[in-house]
């Protein structure tokens, strides 16, 4: 089954509304022409009012990178999914990495290289997952072995128990229509992209789990992404896998001339396995 491939930009904490707006109006006319897949960016919450009236009716669709479960209420520093929609968001990256808690031992010092301190968990990405459902936003929902799981051969259980208790209580049928991203923590921001062969078989692995507990169908339409150091240098390999329908870019988001030429590198794949 055809699956449209979806590279979507994950800017973090960069960029100042003027600049969101800027890069937005540059990648517009950059990406409008391209067939075959789809383009999400994904900027800082302070700029997507203002981004979501530059893409409005475009080709590039605006995400959050989280959110809150409940619509509203005492709730210090959380954004709702009925916010996110009201500025025009038809994504949401669910539990990345970064925002996964891991507090680790009493004694260390937090500080921005110690940065899993958000405090998500397993059920907490559930809850967030089932609200952004209810309010018609697509998950992006971010799965992935720390390098300690990966050096004592527990990835695939790592996404197994991640995929499970992550889409606990969904419908087969919601599963199909949202989005997973496999990615190695160990490879977020480092340099050091997964081999493309390896990101292919755990996100069979994924595929194999989503498969046994929401049946084939749903997981043949399912798209899995890849993220952790993609680049235009290393967007080709990895896009050309059979499993990889995508890619979660984080670093090489941020400028519109490397962004779209991982877009480009989809499109022409794309293009090539349908034709
Ligand atoms: P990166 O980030 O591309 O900078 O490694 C990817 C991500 O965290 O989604």
């Amino acid at each position: 089954m055809a699956r449209t491939p979806l590279i979507a930009g994950n800017w973090k904490m960069n960029k100042t509304v003027a600049e969101a707006v800027s890069f937005a109006h540059d990648l517009l006319p950059r990406v409008e022409g391209l067939n075959k897949v789809e383009v999400a960016v994904c900027p800082p919450a302070t700029a997507l009012h203002a981004m979501g009236e530059v893409l409005a009716g475009s080709k590039v669709a605006l995400g959050a990178q989280d959110m809150f479960w409940a619509e509203q209420g005492a709730f210090t520093g959380m954004i709702s999914p009925l916010m996110l929609k009201e500025v025009g968001c038809k994504y949401v990256i669910i539990g990345h990495s970064e925002r996964r808690g891991r507090f680790g031992k009493p004694d260390e010092t937090l500080n921005s290289e110690t940065a899993r301190v958000f405090g998500d968990t397993d059920a907490s990405v559930n809850l967030k997952v089932k609200a952004a459902l209810a309010h018609d936003l697509v998950p992006i929902v971010c799965v992935g072995e720390m390098l300690d799981e990966r050096d004592a051969g527990n990835t695939d259980a790592v996404v197994e128990k991640q995929i499970k208790a992550g889409l606990e209580g969904v419908s087969p049928e919601q599963v199909a229509g949202m989005v997973i991203a496999y990615e190695p923590v160990w490879a977020i921001g480092t340099g050091r992209a997964c081999d493309a062969e390896e990101a292919n078989r755990v996100i069979g692995v994924i595929r194999r789990v989503v498969g046994e507990a929401f049946g084939q169908e749903t997981a043949q339409r399912l798209r899995i992404q890849y993220g952790g150091s993609m680049s235009e240098k290393n967007a080709h390999e990895l896009l050309s896998q059979p499993e990889i329908d995508g890619g979660l870019v984080g670093g090489a988001s941020l400028d519109v001339s490397r962004f779209t030429l991982i877009v480009q590198a989809a499109s022409v794949i794309a293009k090539e396995v349908s034709s």
